[in-house]
């Protein structure tokens, strides 16, 4: 037998603003046109002034406990990945955890930025495997409008704000690929590529928050290349090859990023759940809110086989294999 964490609930939340494309073409040369073509982006949310990331997270928390059919007090852990917390400290998930009424177990942030949910998710599934928890929440909530220069036109158009949780809990399985929840994890990073994707300030050196920094390009070229390659790893830890996928739940950066990634692990993209034109790239927030809205829309059920991965600043990357 083998104990493996199990999706039991899953939910997200988006702020009430949303943001077209044609609101960045008054006060930059940029265009509704260059923004579809490049990106599929069409809209994204902003926060409210006083809306904040923990906020953000505690509503799509709640969504997947009452998803879940669970309480807070039932959960024994809560990740939350974010690279945009409320505070330096104290974590944005104990600020969840609070908000929730989860007053029992631990809350830690993860920052893996836009990899972040899928580093979360090998880390929940890593406790549950080893019996130091049962019942984990996994959230992944941003406000990346709060570090966006709204004078850069190669990265404002880019970025929205959202957040989406799962429920994980522990089951016995086979230890086969038949088996229900998390299958296999795939983690790198590498932090030569710094430079390419960053925030330009910090605690320890500017003592802001900074502003994002990003050489599209060049994170466009390494995602096409490692996205299909880790996603390849996992499945092939797991035991499966593409063939055997039904949804591939990407990382919503861009569409060509992920259109890319599909054609090389040669899955068609009906196989593939697609929000970036409704949310941007909502960095850690992306994967979940996904999950959530291909749940919502019908296209994930019940024993699909269902690859994620992300890439993000660090770089970070890595993908998850997991059984609906
Ligand atoms: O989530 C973390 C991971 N991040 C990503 O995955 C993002 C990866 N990168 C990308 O998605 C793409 O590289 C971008 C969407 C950021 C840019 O697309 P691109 O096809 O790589 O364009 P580019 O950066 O090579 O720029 C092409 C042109 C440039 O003009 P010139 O130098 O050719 O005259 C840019 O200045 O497009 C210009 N440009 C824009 N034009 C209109 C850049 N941003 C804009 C804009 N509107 N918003």
């Amino acid at each position: 037998m083998t104990l493996r964490a199990v999706v039991r609930g899953v939910g997200h939340h988006l702020p009430a603003r949303v943001v077209p494309n044609s609101e960045f073409e008054s006060r930059l040369d940029t265009s509704d046109e260059w923004i579809r073509t490049r990106t599929g982006i069409e809209r994204r949310h902003f926060a409210a002034e006083g809306e904040t990331t923990s906020d953000l997270g505690a509503a799509a928390a709640r969504a997947a406990l009452a998803d879940a059919g669970l309480a807070a007090g039932d959960l024994d852990a809560l990740i939350l990945a974010t690279s945009t917390a409320d505070l330096t400290f104290p974590s944005a998930a104990t600020m969840i955890q609070d908000k929730i009424g989860m007053t029992g177990g631990f809350a830690f942030d993860v920052q893996a930025v836009c990899a972040g949910f899928v580093f979360a998710l090998a880390n929940a599934s890593a406790l549950i495997s080893s019996g130091q928890a049962r019942r984990v929440m996994v959230v992944g909530a941003e406000t990346f409008s709060r570090i966006l220069d709204f004078d850069d036109r190669s990265t404002c158009v880019l970025f929205g704000d959202g957040a989406g949780a799962v429920v994980l809990e522990a089951a016995e399985g086979e230890g086969t690929a038949r088996d229900r929840g998390v299958l296999a994890t795939d983690l790198h990073s590498d932090g030569r590529y710094r430079e390419l994707l960053y925030v330009d300030g910090g605690v320890s050196t500017t003592r802001t928050a900074g502003q994002l920094r990003m050489q599209g390009n060049q994170v466009f070229r390494h995602a096409v290349e490692k996205l299909a390659e880790t996603a390849h790893a996992a499945l092939e830890k797991a035991g499966l090859n593409s063939g055997d996928v039904d949804w591939i739940v990407p990382h919503q950066a861009n569409l060509r990023i992920i259109t890319a990634t599909a054609s090389r692990m040669q899955v068609p993209m009906e196989r593939v759940v697609v929000t970036v034109q409704d949310h941007g790239n909502t960095s850690a927030a992306s994967i979940p809110l996904a999950l959530s809205v291909g749940r919502e829309r019908g296209q994930i059920k019940r024993g699909d086989l269902i690859v994620m991965e992300a890439i993000g600043g660090g770089l970070t990357w890595g993908s998850v294999v997991l059984r609906w």
